[in-house]
């Protein structure tokens, strides 16, 4: 018998929900239903760029077999499905005429889920952006911003009634430096100017899509946003000022800006004289009221200073157990975050756990996967989200990345996050252990 998670429902507050996530990118096939290219598609046609050297052409092939991956959601006694739209697959040149087979697949996702009585959490932008506005600058371009609020639009009009929750954007830190400071992500950039612009313009795109939706109608509005507790490498001024200055770029800029309607000036430092002239005038557009927050955790970074230009920093050993991702694992450090949020930030808005999980080394044998090691991540962390509430947070669900194995951008499909294997010839799923052990706490008994 394998390992449980000693926790079962009535370990959480009344109503506290439990789900799993994807992401269409790295699901879905971005090459079945006549989507629009875009620059996820672009990036890893490049040489270089994706590990493996593999995309998400076919990914899952969730485009197809999205009846029997939600079997699998529903059969663990999962509340609810957090899964994303492609923004390139219903609007191939990014704005204008939609593609009505794209529209109509989410229509059937999201019915999908709702015949099986999960609850449908949309995030609109997983990081697909159509590459006819990637080839106007991207997200360094203002216009993608608007854009964005019209694809937002369009998907409240076509699934407002149904879904219960919307994301705008998910973590505007991989989508802006990530992908255009450290260039790991499409486009693939390395660029401060371009970065500052993407920070600007992502934060904007999710002001704008807020009224769009509100305008359209669509309630229980949020954002997911990622955080990386920041810690000095060691005891030095230095690196505590390379930790201070991770930690404005990485967890402030965009929580800030959009609760409190600033940027921290120690972001600013660097950011500022790349930023779009008039910049502050979005603040206002930026911070609209929210209904949620979500929150991606997964690891804390520990820093020290380096030679070179701002920001003048890279990252120091981990300390103690590592995921394949050789992402330190610090269940204490979800705790902090949560209750540093809601003190300085959040208040009493609702906050979700939108995504934790880990890699693993995982291996079939004798038709399954023993994957202890998530057990126990997910058990720690699961107990690190109670310890909050304790504190105070309201926090208000939890949800696994991932439900099954996926294409892990820059890492392709050699980086394993899900409950359920997947093997990437037969696309055959298999519920690995951790799958069993969630399913045991949220249906069954302690213990
Ligand atoms: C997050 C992403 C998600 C997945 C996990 C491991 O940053 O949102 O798509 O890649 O990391």
């Amino acid at each position: 018998m394998s390992p449980r998670i000693p926790l079962n429902r009535s370990d959480f507050p009344p109503g506290f929900v439990f789900g799993t996530a994807t992401s269409a990118y790295q699901v879905e096939g971005s090459g079945f239903g006549q989507a629009g290219s875009s620059h996820w598609d672009s990036f890893a046609a490049t040489p270089g760029t994706v590990a493996d050297g593999s995309d998400g052409a076919r990914a899952c092939d969730h485009y197809h077999r999205f009846a029997g991956d939600l079997d699998l959601v529903a059969a663990a006694g999962f509340d609810l499905y957090r899964f994303s739209t492609s923004w390139a697959r219903v609007m191939p040149r990014g704005t204008g005429a939609p593609n009505e087979a794209g529209l109509d697949f989410y229509d059937r996702l999201v019915d999908a889920m709702l015949a099986r009585g999960l609850t449908p959490a949309l995030t609109l932008y997983h990081w697909e952006l159509p590459s006819a506005l990637a080839d106007r600058g991207g997200w360094a371009n203002r216009e993608t911003a608007h854009a964005f609020a019209g694809f937002a639009a369009l998907m409240a009009r076509r699934l407002g009634d149904r879904v219960w929750s919307w994301a705008t954007i998910n973590e505007p830190w991989c989508v802006s430096w990530l992908s255009h400071f450290e260039g790991h992500h499409a486009p693939g950039l390395r660029d401060i100017r371009a970065t500052a612009r993407a920070m600007h313009h992502v934060g904007l795109a999710h002001g704008l899509a807020m009224d769009a939706l509100r305008a359209e109608g669509a309630a229980n509005l949020g954002v997911v946003l990622n955080f990386e507790p920041a810690l000095p490498g060691d005891d030095s001024p230095a690196s505590h000022a390379a930790a201070a200055r991770h930690d404005a770029i990485y967890n402030r800029f965009f929580v800030q800006a959009m609760t409190q309607g600033r940027y921290p000036p120690d972001a600013l430092e660097g950011l500022g004289p790349h930023l779009p002239p008039g910049w502050q005038a979005d603040l206002a557009t930026i911070s609209r009221p929210l209904d949620w927050l979500g929150v991606n955790y997964y690891t804390l970074k520990r820093l020290r200073a380096a030679p070179g230009p701002w920001p003048g920093l890279c990252a120091a050993p981990a300390q103690g157990a590592t995921t394949d991702m050789g992402w330190e694992i610090a269940p204490q450090a979800l705790t902090g975050l949560l209750t540093w949020l809601a003190r300085g930030y959040t208040g009493a808005l609702p906050l979700y756990v939108t995504e934790n999980g880990m890699a693993a080394r995982d291996v079939m044998r004798a038709g399954g996967v023993q994957d202890e090691d998530r057990i126990a991540y997910l058990a720690a962390h699961l107990q690190a989200a109670r310890a909050a509430i304790a504190a105070g947070v309201p926090l208000r669900g939890y949800v696994i990345w991932s439900l099954m194995d996926n294409f892990e951008w820059a890492f392709g499909y050699d980086k394993r996050f899900g409950l359920v294997h997947v093997d990437f010839n037969s696309l055959q799923r298999t519920p690995k252990a951790s799958y069993h052990a969630v399913t045991r706490m949220l249906k069954g008994a302690a213990g």
